[in-house]
């Protein structure tokens, strides 16, 4: 099966790239080897300078079958012609960050990033002179009106971390490729199962696959989604040489969590809707941020960019009295406290902070709903909720 059009998500996810069944083995295997060997000098030289009638691997940092496969099966999910597979998410962003600047280049940034893109950008990158602009993202003029004549790249992320804002996708790359400036953005919150944003002009798309795609914390991983023009420069320089590529078994790991990632999916969507609609309605809580919820006021442009939305989400509780807070935390029994996310459990993490506009940092606590049943998330936050005294 070749073409990302002909069938359903669900049968992709389950097949594509998967036709060649080694010994008629159903799970292909691992090429668990760092090394490819040739018979001749010939094959040797051409299989080296990658000559594409040539032998098509020769060393595992370059290319490897069972990190291939994965590859092709993203980037059909995703739409783009090239996936490369990295070591993590935060791997995956710095070789796509790093294939777009050079001393003296700017970057408009959403301020609300994942926090150590944020500081990848603001903090490593100032040593090689690449200066940076945090938006709020919010509005599409803020993003444009942040461009300078040096801007090489704009870095979306959307939904942003813990607060979960949008940018407006497409109308930010029509103003990009007119100026000939590069867009990225990181899908990781969405997965190619409720966003595509080649769809919208994004040039490259950047996942951590430790979190959806491997969806069993027993991973880490992370994918650069492009055009192959783009991709054959990106792997030469920032894949080959900065040398931070995914081995074989957490590859095959991945691949055999996104052969259910679409059923997953619908499956936090469902949960996420019906905890987060839950706890908007608990008197202890201020507000809730969840790009599901009917009243998210970026509504419309969710309709517009997005096919659905996922059980991660967060609240600011009324108290920001942080010793309730860690009572009510450390209460929960089914909801674990943990930094990650997208995986089978559920999880818990209080955030003391603030995006850029507003005045004071404020207690968020961020949850995840793995795939336990909802009513008894639910009971346990009622249970944790009346305990702490939240
Ligand atoms: C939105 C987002 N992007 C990227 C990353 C980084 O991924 P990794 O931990 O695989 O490096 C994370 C991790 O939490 C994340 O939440």
């Amino acid at each position: 099966m070749d073409s990302h059009t002909e069938m359903g998500l669900n049968t992709r996810l389950a097949h594509f790239g998967e036709d060649v069944k080694l010994e008629g083995a159903i799970a292909p295997p691992i090429f668990q080897t760092s090394l490819f060997v040739f018979d001749t000098f010939d094959q040797f030289e051409s299989g080296i300078v990658g000559n594409p009638e040539g032998p098509p691997y020769h060393y595992s940092r370059i290319g490897n079958p069972t990190v291939d496969l994965a590859e092709r099966k993203i980037a059909d999910l995703e739409g783009t012609e090239e996936c490369k597979l990295i070591g993590t998410g935060m791997g995956a962003i710095t070789v796509a960050i790093m294939s777009c600047v050079e001393s003296g280049a700017h970057v408009v940034a959403v301020d609300t990033c994942y926090g150590p893109t944020r500081t990848l950008l603001s903090d490593y990158l100032k040593r090689f002179g690449v200066k940076v602009t945090f938006v709020s993202g919010l509005s599409a003029d803020e993003v444009i009106e942040a461009i300078t004549p040096e801007t090489t790249l704009i870095y979306l992320e959307s939904p942003s971390s813990i607060i979960f804002r949008l940018q407006d996708i497409e109308a930010i790359t029509k103003v990009a490729r007119e100026r000939g400036i590069t867009t990225a953005i990181d899908n990781t919150y969405c997965t190619p199962v409720f966003s595509n944003p080649v769809q919208f002009g994004v040039d490259i798309v950047i996942h951590s696959g430790t979190k959806f795609f491997g969806g069993h914390s027993d991973l880490t991983a992370g994918a650069v989604c492009t055009t192959k023009a783009r991709m054959d420069r990106l792997a030469k320089e920032e894949v080959n040489l900065l040398g931070s590529i995914l081995a074989p078994f957490p590859a095959w790991l991945l691949m055999r969590g996104l052969r259910t990632l679409g059923i997953r999916m619908k499956r936090h969507q469902e949960t996420g809707n019906i905890v987060a609609s839950w706890m908007n309605e608990q008197s202890q809580v201020e507000r809730v941020f969840h790009v599901g919820l009917p009243n998210f006021p970026q509504r419309e442009l969710f309709e517009k960019q997005m096919r659905g939305s996922t059980s991660l989400f967060s609240f600011e509780p009324k108290t920001q009295d942080k010793e309730r807070i860690m009572r009510f935390v450390e209460g929960l029994e089914l909801f674990q406290l943990g930094v990650s996310w997208g995986g089978y459990e559920s999880l818990v993490v209080p955030i003391y902070g603030k995006p850029d506009d507003w005045l004071e940092p404020r207690w968020v606590i961020r949850l995840f709903c793995g795939l336990e049943e909802p009513e008894d998330l639910i009971s346990d936050l009622r249970q944790s909720l009346a305990a702490s005294g939240l």
